[in-house]
């Protein structure tokens, strides 16, 4: 069976982007490959993170993969510093990379922001420690949302590199599995932005534990324009956005596209649904379609956040496992650079 490895930073505000961009991906994703869905707690102390906080976010993204419906019997789910393997390996690739390649990193730029003298040096080989720890269990896919794209390249570029410069196979080539029609969610107040977990305002996402009220609060505050809601005759041939559209009306794009992804539909069938429709009508739709797919499952997270012993015995469970695939590929690694071993 095809291994499947991905990672959800803990780094608290988990929202409607990494559910449909990911974690619902990794549910639909096990029924067909073994997956391996990580906690990747090493990644968020890149950015500080106050120790009692950064236990509860772990705890908050467990909760969020097991409420969504990935099943700790048949996947594995855990938090990657149990595995020493990935910053085992992560060193390895540090000496593989070149820093030409991560001075290419848009992410890096992003969050270093202006004062870049000023981050951490962790920051800056993030995706060297990204490709380890897909490669630590020689995973061939890897379900993310568009904004890792950048990454896998880089992670394929690395086993590529190690695979010549040792002249082995030994590094399977990456395969990124973007899917559905939510890859990028825009945030609520800004179409031309990300949704994202550090964004300030708290309006500006739907977070996964989020109470009906303050979806609703949060769709109808959310930036739409003056128009009427488009109708498929936008689509272009593939059935997609053309990018000149998306520009001129980004709020309104993104949200008929969080609509067709939580309904599980169609762009096309939703702009023909809501064609020449006023915003207003459509956002109490779309208020009831996100209340119904999140509130279960908010409930769920909080239920599980409130019993921890149950979400770290997953996690403890998940780590064994893992370990027990991780060292012997770490072991080979090891030979082919020429560590001894004794
Ligand atoms: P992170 O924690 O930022 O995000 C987790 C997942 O959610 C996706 N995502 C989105 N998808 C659609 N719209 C959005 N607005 C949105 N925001 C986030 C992300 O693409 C991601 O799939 N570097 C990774 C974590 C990671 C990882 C890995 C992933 C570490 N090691 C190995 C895959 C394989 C990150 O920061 O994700």
């Amino acid at each position: 069976m095809k291994r499947i490895f991905s990672g959800v930073q803990p780094t608290g505000n988990l929202h409607l982007g990494n559910y449909l961009g990911a974690i619902r991906n990794f549910v639909a994703l096990q029924e067909d490959y073994e997956g391996i869905y990580c906690v990747v707690d090493m990644h968020a102390i890149t950015i500080w993170q106050e120790p009692e906080e950064l236990r509860r976010h772990t705890r908050e993204v467990t909760a969020a993969y097991l409420a969504a419906g990935i099943d700790p019997k048949r996947s594995i789910i855990f938090n990657q510093s149990q595995v020493a393997a990935h910053a085992e390996l992560a060193w390895i690739f540090n000496c593989v990379t070149r820093l030409g390649w991560l001075n290419r990193m848009t992410q890096f730029k992003d969050k270093a922001g202006k004062n870049r003298e000023n981050a951490s040096s962790g920051l800056y080989v993030y995706p060297n420690l990204m490709a380890a720890d897909i490669l630590a269990y020689k995973a061939t896919h890897v379900p993310v949302g568009e904004d890792q794209k950048q990454h896998l390249e880089l992670a394929r570029d690395i086993a590529q590199k190690f695979n010549n410069d040792f002249k082995t196979e030994f590094f399977p080539i990456i395969e990124p599995l973007i899917l559905g029609t939510a890859t990028r969610v825009m945030s609520l107040r800004d179409g031309a932005r990300k949704m994202s977990k550090s964004e300030p305002s708290d309006m500006s996402r739907i977070n996964m534990t989020d109470e009906a009220d303050q979806i609703a609060q949060k769709v109808r505050k959310a930036k739409s324009d003056m128009e009427l809601l488009p109708g498929p005759g936008v689509l272009n041939e593939a059935g997609r956005v053309p990018e000149e559209a998306r520009e001129a009306r980004p709020e309104a794009f993104n949200l008929l596209g969080i609509y067709a992804a939580l309904s599980n539909r169609a762009l096309s069938d939703v702009l023909t649904e809501f064609e020449g429709q006023q915003f207003s009508s459509f956002k109490k739709e779309l208020t009831d379609l996100a209340v119904e797919a999140l509130g279960p499952m908010g409930a769920e997270m909080k239920r599980l956040m409130a019993d921890p012993a149950q979400v770290d015995a997953v996690l403890k469970d998940g780590g064994e496992r893992a370990r027990a695939i991780a060292a012997p590929i770490l072991e080979e690694v090891y030979d082919i650079v020429g560590f001894l071993r004794p």
